[in-house]
Formats: C-alpha cells, structure tokens, sequence
C-alpha cells in the first residue's frame, strides 16, 4: 500500500489515471457519482484524520527549520494542495508512509502563496501566521468568498495588526510584515468566533516577544490538535479548547512528531448514513467525545447509538423510526455548521417537522434545492431551512455544490429509490477519504463515473 519512501504526492498530475492500488489517483473535475439507493448499509468503517487540524498543522511545519512528521494525514485534495504550498514556499515534504508527512522548512525561499493556490482552498491563507511569525514578512492572496458565504479574514488581519504587524493590500494580495522582524505579544479580542482565526494568531503568537491572550477564541477541537502540536514544537501555550488562549513567545520551535485527530465531520457523516439507510455501521477509530453535540441531537431523533469502546459507535436507527426535532448551528461545543446539509438530508425522513437555522454562514443551503428535487419538503426563509417529513426520495441528477453539501446529497442518494447522479464531486474529494470505497465496503451501491461516463473508478 505504501510508496516508496520518499515519494512526492503532490507531484503526481492531477489528472492522472490511477495507479493500480486504486488509492493514488486524484479526481478527474468531471467525476460523478452514481448511486442506486435503498440498500440498508451493514459492517464497519474506520475513520481518518481530520482534514481541518491537519490542514493548520501542516502550516505550523513552516514555524521550524527543524523536521516535523504528522502521521494520520488525510489523503484527500485539500491536504494535497497544502503539501503544494509548503513545497512551493521551499519545504521539503516526504511521504514515507501514505498518511505520514515528514516537513522541513529549512529553506524557505519565497513568504508568498500565490493566487492559483488560494483560489482552490481558502486555508492556505493559515500560511500567513507562521511566515509572519518566523520571518517577518508574509504575502498571501486574500481568497474571495466561496459558495457557502463571503467569509472574509479581516478578523485574522486585525489581530495581526494587534501583534504589531503592518498589513495592507496590494492587487488582491494580503501583505503583511513585521516592522522591527518580529511580532510582538498582545491582547487580541476577536469579535466573533473564528476557527482558522485563531488557529492563525495562535501560530503567529509562538514567536512573538512577549506574552499574547487570544480572547474569544474558538474552542474546536482541532484547535486542541494544533496546541497540541505546537506544544510539542516548543511553544509555551495554555488554555486550548477554551475561550481564552495565553501563549508566551519563544525565540524559536524545533521538530516533533505528531498524530492528527480522528475527522468529527466524517464521523457524523457516516453515523447519519447508518441511520438515514436503515442499516447498522461501526464506526471505529473516531473520538466520540468531540461529536457529543451531534450524539446527542441525533439520540434525539431516534438514532441509537452505542459506544462500543474508547473509540468505537454502533449505529442503528432505532426501532420507532426517525422524529423530527429542530437544530441550529453554533461554534463548538455546539452543533457544527459543518454537520448541518447531512442532517437535513436525514430530516427528510424524519417523521414532522424540523427547523434548521443555520448561524455560520450565510448562504449553507444549497443542497435543499438539491434535496427538493429528489422530493424533500424543505422551504427556505433566510438563515432557516423548514423541512417536513417523511418524503419519499426518488433518484435524480443533482449537483454537488460545496463539501458538506456533497456529503448530504450522497447520504439522499443512499436513502432514495432509484438512481441518483451526483455531478461535480471534485467537492467531496476536497475533505472525504476514499469516500467511494468506504461506502461500497459497507454494502452501498455506489460508482465514481468519470468524463466520459466510463469505467466506475474507485478511490
Ligand atoms: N469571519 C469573519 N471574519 C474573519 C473570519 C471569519 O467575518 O476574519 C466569519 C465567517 O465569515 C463566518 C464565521 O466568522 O461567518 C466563522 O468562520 P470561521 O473563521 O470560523 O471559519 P473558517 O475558519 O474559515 C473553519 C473550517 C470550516 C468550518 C468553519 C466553522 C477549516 C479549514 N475550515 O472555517 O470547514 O465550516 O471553520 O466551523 O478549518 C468544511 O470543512 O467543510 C468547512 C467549511
């Protein structure tokens, strides 16, 4: 399974064919999945790391000329094109093992990420705080909005101003340095809860002179994982996984070795996929503790859900059917926007009506037009979504819009009679591992199609 040691993924052209062992291709932007639902999905899945922690602990490799190695790396898109923006920068990334990435940012030769990468993901706009932090100067395109809302980073640009940083724009570019080449520890207040926000401050804040207090800071838990992290590098912080984050600048950070978190948002995916198709799952190697509010809204329900051992669910729909109960999304520990299009798809077959407010982003509803047209009820009314069910899904072609929007209209698919076709997967290959394969191997009917409709591919 593994490549050879040594082997550079990113370089690998994104439009190849796959490579025999299935696992290497990356996705043709024209894939499609075709789905014939109505299978009850019965076995075991086993959870990958975490695309949003291994994404800023990526970036946190930049804060050492030291090695760093992250094991339990996803394989999916988002993490490819961050493993690009370290090589690009002048880090050298080695895969000795398929999910392990060894880095070492000894020479960096260029402070910029360019706007080709940022337009194909927003986090690497998480390079600004451990490039400003180690070498004083940082350019980075500043990423526009995206389908699920506008989602600016003044927040992050703000605080940066706080550690003493000159920020400006020039020509769609963030450029930001540090006057005297060194930040300098503050009290940074966000006025909202931002997850990547912090992540960034908190990068930027290790190499600070002086002590930073981030108040308001998110509490997710991947924000634990990159403390964590950087603990391990050397930073002297407290109080992750709260609201208020107390860092002491050091002059510098060395290597560590690190394992990313299990992937709450595939967790909860996977759980709603045993319960929305009437079937059984284990879902193993995940961290039920970070999920509680999903557990919880989804025993609601009528999920039944058992904890097996410290890192094992047994799924099932429990024996009364699905009853619907509203939701709203709410920074962590509450429930995540990124679990919201997955529930809607199982409202659907909720018995009532729910009501689901969506509090994050403003424009996190493309997938009910979608949903409609497989036969959900849903209306929308600005930041809610009215869905009464149960509805009867059919098969239909629907498209893809953002990730976890993808992710809800694969679990339809599953649930409906008939075929559905979902177009513009690349989305889904972004956050979810080997997704196709996972879910046949729990007895779903499911194909990847590429351009030309030939030849299901598996990843
Ligand atoms: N916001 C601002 N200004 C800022 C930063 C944020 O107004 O400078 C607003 C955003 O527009 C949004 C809210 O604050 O309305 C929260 O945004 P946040 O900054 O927390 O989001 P993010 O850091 O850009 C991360 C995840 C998202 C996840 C959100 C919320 C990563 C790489 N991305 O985004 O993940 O939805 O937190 O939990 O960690 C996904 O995986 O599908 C995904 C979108």
């Amino acid at each position: 399974m593994s490549p050879p040691r040594g082997t550079v993924l990113s370089n690998v052209n994104t439009r190849q064919k796959p490579s025999p062992n299935g696992l290497f291709l990356l996705h043709d932007y024209m894939d499609k999945f075709v789905i014939r639902g109505g299978k009850p999905l019965k076995g075991r899945i086993e959870i990958s790391g975490a695309k949003n922690s291994a994404l800023p602990c990526l970036a946190a490799t930049l804060l050492t000329p030291e090695t760093v190695t992250l094991h339990n790396v996803p394989y999916v898109k988002d993490l490819i094109t961050q493993r690009r923006l370290l090589e690009d920068l002048g880090a050298t990334v080695l895969t000795p093992e398929l999910r392990t990435h060894k880095v070492t940012a000894k020479n960096i030769q260029t402070y910029e990420a360019p706007y080709e990468l940022v337009k194909t993901m927003r986090a690497s706009v998480l390079a600004l705080g451990p490039l400003l932090s180690r070498f004083g100067k940082a350019k980075v395109s500043l990423p526009g909005g995206c389908a699920i809302g506008t989602r600016p980073i003044d927040l992050h640009l703000k605080a940066f101003e706080k550690l003493g940083a000159e920020v400006s724009l020039e020509s769609g570019d963030v450029v930001a340095t540090a006057p005297k080449g060194r930040l300098v520890g503050a009290d940074v207040q966000f006025e909202k809860v931002t997850v990547t926000g912090t992540e960034n401050v908190m990068m930027a804040a290790v190499l600070a002179a002086g002590k930073t207090t981030i108040r308001n800071a998110a509490r997710e838990p991947e924000i634990e994982d990159l403390a964590d992290l950087l603990i391990k590098m050397g930073a002297r912080l407290t109080g992750a996984g709260t609201d208020t984050i107390e860092i002491e600048g050091v002059e510098g950070l060395g290597g560590a070795e690190h394992s990313i978190i299990p992937d709450r948002i595939e967790t909860g995916t996977f759980i709603v996929a045993a319960a929305i198709t009437g079937g059984e799952l284990e879902v193993s190697k995940c961290e039920p503790e970070h999920i509680a509010a999903v557990i919880e809204q989804l025993e609601r329900v009528g999920v039944e859900i058992e904890q097996l051992d410290e890192s094992t669910l047994k799924v099932r729909q429990g024996g009364d059917g699905l009853k619907a109960s509203d939701v709203t999304t709410e920074p962590h520990p509450l429930f995540p926007t990124d679990m919201q299009a997955q529930y809607m798809a199982l409202m659907t077959q909720a018995e009532g009506t729910s009501t689901i407010t969506e509090t994050i982003f403003e424009n996190r509803f493309m997938h009910a037009s979608e949903l409609i047209r497989m036969g959900a009820d849903i209306a929308i009314s600005g930041n809610q979504a009215v869905v009464r069910g149960p509805s009867k899904l059919t098969g239909a072609r629907v498209i893809a819009s953002d990730l976890r929007a993808s992710a809800s209209l694969v679990l339809a698919g599953l649930c409906a009679s008939g075929e559905t076709t979902i177009d513009r997967v690349y989305h889904i290959d972004r956050g979810y591992e080997t997704i196709v394969r996972k879910f046949k191997s729990v007895g779903a009917d499911i194909e990847r199609l590429t351009e030309h409709g030939a030849g299901g591919r598996e990843t």
